[in-house]
């Protein structure tokens, strides 16, 4: 089966095209354009001007992953010789007007080349990247999926059958990484620029907050921790000390420490609890080379013993490799003409 996906539900405008056979899901192509870059000058995202470039990226980037897909595909007259079998598309959640250039176009090619479309919530399909390629995960697996909108832990019994565990109650783990790095005025997104400076800076220089890491439950909260950078930050304008750079990249080990030891040591519990051997980690901040340390060196403890999947860095962040890859385990082809996208949508 070959599936052509669509993921456009914050800033990314992305296609993709996957094959499948019975031992693996192997990437024809993967396109992906960003207004990051554009979003970085105002520090974030502005939803109105995301949703403007989706519309301009849309057409050109299922173009080039058609014809990267099926290079001997004539560029005209795509209707009559297009190979594919279904569409997925990104049905929610995200910005609504973002999500709505991807699903009003996956509803128009779905009808005029009369294929099936199938919708995935963007979260499922996070995890999902984890599908692609030789070593797929086995079920029962604890989900940890790390992203700029979501923090949220879950336990997957089947394709389809999961269980909600947790979820962050304020700031998700990416947003943290982003309002920590505006403090430290460093530009968007600030995740891979915290873990630049991180890697020169001393994780022990600040003692900074761990919230929630020994609440009972699998929630998270971590907008105490950027409070506590804001104050740190303040407290050295007030003194006048120096603000060094040397102090940027202790403060930014301190906080990928924090951030990490939180998601870690949940993870870890929820493993515990539910006594399964497989961790399947997912979204942006899954590229994160400090959690990914971790997390692999406390899943090869012995009394733990579980094998880790993570995603290529590429396949953490937003594309539609995951979204398509989701759809061949998730394969409930709706009506084109009735598919809504749900900025709301839920796990
Ligand atoms: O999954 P994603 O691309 O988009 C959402 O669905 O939100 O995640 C984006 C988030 C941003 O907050 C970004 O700062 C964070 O992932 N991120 C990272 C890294 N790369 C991306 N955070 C920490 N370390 C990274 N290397
Ligand atoms: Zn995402």
């Amino acid at each position: 089966m070959i599936i052509l996906g669509i993921e456009t539900s914050c800033d990314e405008t992305a296609a993709a095209v996957l094959t499948n056979d019975a031992k693996r899901i192997t990437i024809l192509s993967n396109v992906v354009a960003s207004s990051a870059a554009l979003q970085a000058k105002y520090g974030g995202v502005i939803p109105e001007q995301a949703a403007r470039e989706q519309i301009k990226s849309i057409i050109p980037v299922i173009q080039e992953a058609l014809s990267e897909a099926f290079p001997q595909l004539p560029t005209t007259n795509y209707q009559l010789h297009i190979p594919i079998d279904a569409i997925a598309v990104t049905s929610g959640p995200g910005l609504i007007g973002s999500l709505l250039v991807g699903v009003e176009t996956a509803k128009v090619l779905a009808t005029v080349w009369n294929k099936p479309l199938v919708p995935i919530n963007h979260l499922i399909g996070h995890f999902y990247a984890n599908w692609i390629g030789g070593k797929i995960p086995t079920f029962p697996c604890i989900g940890l999926l790390v992203s700029g909108g979501h923090t949220d832990l879950v336990l997957f019994k089947n394709h389809g059958k999961y269980e909600y565990l947790g979820g962050t109650r304020d700031d998700a783990a990416g947003e943290c990484f982003d309002k920590c790095a505006r403090l430290l005025n460093l530009p968007y997104p600030g995740g891979p620029e915290i873990s630049k400076l991180a890697s020169q800076g001393d994780t022990l220089s600040f003692n900074l907050p761990r919230p929630m890491i020994d609440s009972k439950d699998f929630d998270f909260s971590f907008s105490g921790l950027k409070t506590a950078v804001a104050n740190l930050i303040h407290t050295f304008e007030v003194k006048k000390s120096s603000y060094t750079s040397k102090v940027k990249c202790d403060l930014a080990a301190g906080i990928e420490q924090a951030i990490v030891d939180v998601l870690v040591a949940k993870t870890l519990k929820a493993t515990q609890k539910y006594k399964v051997k497989q961790i399947i980690v997912a979204g942006g901040v899954a590229a994160n080379r400090k959690l990914k340390d971790d997390l692999r060196f406390i899943s090869n403890d012995l009394r733990i013993d579980a094998k880790l999947h993570i995603p290529p860095p590429e396949l953490c962040t937003d594309n539609a490799a995951m979204v398509t890859s989701a759809a061949f385990f998730n394969y409930h082809p709706t009506d084109p003409l009735t598919l809504q996208a749900n900025p709301n949508l839920s796990l």
